[in-house]
């Protein structure tokens, strides 16, 4: 008698899967991209994850150990914790040689060797204070140590910034002076004479033991300087460090052109070389081969346009001649590596909501994929045939895998129908933190015909408790509008925007990636131009309606839509138009008012190439899509959710949306949050977030099976 109940007791465990919480969401480890050893028997793999308990962020450094392929699948235990601090005391995490590993702790250069009996770290050298070391660059050939560094414009001197920075922040008041645009950027106000540079540092290697001492300014004489970002963009290889910058002799805030130059280390003072051809647009993914006879980077044509194709482009010294390899390729890479030989390039690229490994094999020839599914965020050609890819999904964070390509895989080869013996998970950071409760939200591919015949393409997760038995208008829907507008959904692990976690909270989530999107071809990207209300519009609107077609569960009176960004001009576009019947809307960063974002924004190239012109020149274009002048057919009840560190759409975007729904009767909440920029990055930030996110969504429209 107690038998058939247990087993059917049992069964309704089984069927029950636990909600993945925002919560588990947000401590969940969060692994970064591996880094190989310069032998690739070894890679540096970081893991970051959050303790709700106490509040704190912690870093654990792993070494994982590569050696000998088929050990490693027999034997998945070769993970090696070194240390786990507050993550502020390890970044920028480098190789200095096959067996030391160093990173930045405070102004220190730590350094200990993972063959030692004791991986106690000690120290390389102390970088000059005030200077915000980072992105971190070593050559074993040349003992170069090369970083972006902080300087003032008055001494260009790494070894004043301390004492600059404390004259300025002894001024006596707290007023800025500035004479130029791009008075502040992201979540940072400009402070006057204060740039970024190139520092270099020269290491000696006496028996493993690192040091070195002395700092040079590599751009000083140059008149090269970065204005207020750090330098990202930059490669070491010998005595050789080619760096993309913005040349000084245009408007930093409505240009995105960069020059490419080389500066040679042993003839600091000489004229950098000028690499790039003429007057393009935006560069990056700079990249010396290991050789050093080229010079690979990713360039867009147009100036200004900031989601350009870029383009793989390699410079060969001996010839100087520069040539785009992937000029008729429809794609625009994201990242790039050169082959362990030198002789052709991998790197990662958008496709269709995945990110695919690339191989570049020549000038002209076709990129091949590698892997199909998921998101790679880095490729490490170990050798011609082994890779280590780190790579996430909608259902797990960044894990890391081996690529193990059988000889020949060419051109032809169908990604798709890799065998799973040639992609092998040496990671599972995540898998006993999320426990299965994904596996019900894999993502599904929709494709529809939007506007003017273009095939669209959307994700669809089923929620939580979702049987194929449910009858129709079971759930109720979260309908997510992605920001850029030139970006997209891709099936990839996100701390911010997590469309799993509707789907567990009991949502049907719906993610069209419109007009406008990314890794559907340049013309789909490109037509956005002009189209901010219409096209795209349309697109969400028709995908809206093929997905209530084809998943007749969801319950049509019970949805909702969320949008950051340009996603939250969205959303407010829809409430001056609404055709789709939300009952609810949440609005995150975006935009009331085209015009005056234009005035306030800081990034000015982007609204004059969005909107073609300024609105002193095309004034009806901005008009034409501003969500300001339907602000009277309002009726959907709106939570309004601001950071006060968000340059790019400032709060006064948000207070101007909270106040048209507020003065209207329209049901709405505020949520501002002083310390977050257009991102809301801390975890217990992101925890009210998504509390008050979905108890918004639960009060309008209910949550799970009804
Ligand atoms: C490539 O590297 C992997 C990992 O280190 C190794 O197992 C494999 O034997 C190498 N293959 C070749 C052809 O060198
Ligand atoms: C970072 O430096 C501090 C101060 O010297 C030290 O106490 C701490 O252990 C270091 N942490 C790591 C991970 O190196
Ligand atoms: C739709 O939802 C509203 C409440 O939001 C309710 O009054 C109405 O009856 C529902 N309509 C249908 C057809 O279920």
């Amino acid at each position: 008698m107690f038998a058939p109940l247990l087993t059917l007791l049992g069964l309704v465990a089984a069927n029950a899967v636990e909600q993945f919480t925002p919560v588990d969401m947000l401590s969940t480890p969060r692994p970064q991209a591996a880094i190989a050893s310069p032998d690739g028997l070894h890679a540096i793999s970081v893991v970051d994850q959050w303790n709700e308990a106490d509040d704190t962020m912690s870093r654990t450094l792993n070494i994982l150990d590569l050696d000998g392929l088929e050990q490693l699948k027999e034997n998945n235990k070769r993970i090696r914790k070194i240390w786990t601090a507050p993550t502020s005391q390890g970044h920028d995490f480098i190789w200095l040689s096959k067996d030391t590993v160093a990173y930045v702790n405070g102004s220190a250069l730590l350094q200990f060797s993972i063959g030692a009996a004791t991986t106690e770290p000690t120290k390389v050298l102390d970088f000059p204070e005030g200077t915000e070391p980072s992105g971190l660059q070593y050559d074993s050939d040349s003992g170069a140590l090369v970083f972006s560094a902080a300087v003032w414009e008055a001494n260009l001197d790494l070894d004043k910034t301390g004492a600059g920075d404390k004259a300025y922040e002894d001024r006596g008041d707290s007023g800025l002076v500035l004479d130029d645009l791009f008075v502040r950027h992201w979540d940072t106000w400009r402070i006057p004479g204060r740039i970024y540079t190139l520092g270099l540092a020269r290491l000696s290697n006496r028996d493993g033991a690192f040091s070195g001492s002395k700092f040079e300014n590599i751009l000083k004489g140059t008149g090269l300087y970065s204005q207020m970002d750090a330098i990202s963009e930059f490669s070491l290889r010998g005595n050789s460090v080619a760096v993309a910058l913005k040349p000084n002799d245009i408007s930093v805030a409505t240009h995105t052109r960069m020059e490419v130059y080389v500066v040679n280390l042993d003839k600091l003072g000489d004229k950098p070389a000028h690499i790039t051809p003429g007057k393009l647009g935006a560069v990056s993914g700079v990249e010396l081969s290991g050789d050093g006879s080229k010079l690979a980077w990713l360039q867009m044509a147009e100036d200004g346009y900031e989601s350009d194709k870029r383009v793989v482009t390699v410079h060969t010294f001996a010839s100087s001649k520069t040539e785009a390899w992937t000029k008729n390729w429809d794609r625009s890479p994201d990242s790039l590596v050169w082959s362990a030989d030198s002789s052709s390039l991998y790197g990662t690229a958008e496709y269709k909501g995945r990110v695919l490994p690339y191989h570049f094999p020549a000038a002209g020839k076709l990129p091949v994929p590698l892997l199909f599914d998921g998101s790679t965020s880095s490729i490490d050609p170990l050798n011609h045939s082994t890779f280590l890819i780190s790579r996430s999904s909608m259902q797990h964070p960044t894990e890391i895998f081996f690529l193990d390509l059988e000889e020949g895989d060419e051109p032809g080869h169908d990604p798709h129908k890799r065998p799973a013996e040639q992609v092998f998970q040496i990671t599972h950071y995540s898998e006993a933190h999320i426990a299965g409760r994904l596996d019900g939200h894999k993502p599904e591919d929709i494709w529809f015909e939007g506007v003017d015949g273009f095939r669209v393409h959307a994700w669809v997760l089923k929620p939580r408790g979702w049987s194929k038995d449910d009858k129709a208008g079971s759930y109720p829907l979260a309908f997510l509008i992605h920001g850029g507008p030139q970006g997209a959904w891709d099936d990839s692990w996100s701390t911010r925007w997590n469309p799993a976690v509707y789907a567990s909270a009991g949502y049907f989530v719906v993610a069209v990636n419109p007009t406008g999107s990314t890794g559907y071809g340049q013309e789909f990207c490109d037509r956005i131009q002009n189209h901010w209300g219409d096209r795209p519009y349309q697109d969400l609107l028709i995908g809206y309606g093929a997905a209530l077609d084809k998943y007749p569960q969801i319950d049509k009176n019970r949805t909702v839509a969320l949008g950051a960004s340009y996603g939250g001009f969205m959303v407010n576009w829809i409430n001056g138009h609404n055709s789709f019947g939300f009952k609810a809307m949440v609005y995150h960063d975006g935009m009331l008012s085209t015009t005056d974002t234009f005035f306030s924004t800081e990034e000015l190239w982007f609204p004059l190439r969005e909107f073609e012109g300024s609105p002193m020149d095309v004034r009806d274009n901005y008009e034409r899509w501003n969500p300001m002048n339907h602000v009277s057919n309002w009726k959907t009840p709106t939570l309004v959710v601001q950071g006060g560190l968000d340059f790019r759409l400032s709060e006064s975007m948000g207070i101007a949306t909270f106040t048209a729904l507020q003065f209207q009767g329209i049901e709405s909440r505020f949520l501002y949050f002083p310390d977050e920029n257009h991102w809301v990055l801390k975890p217990h930030n992101s925890r009210r977030w998504h509390t008050e996110v979905l108890r918004w969504l639960d009060q309008h429209v209910g949550h799970g099976k009804k």
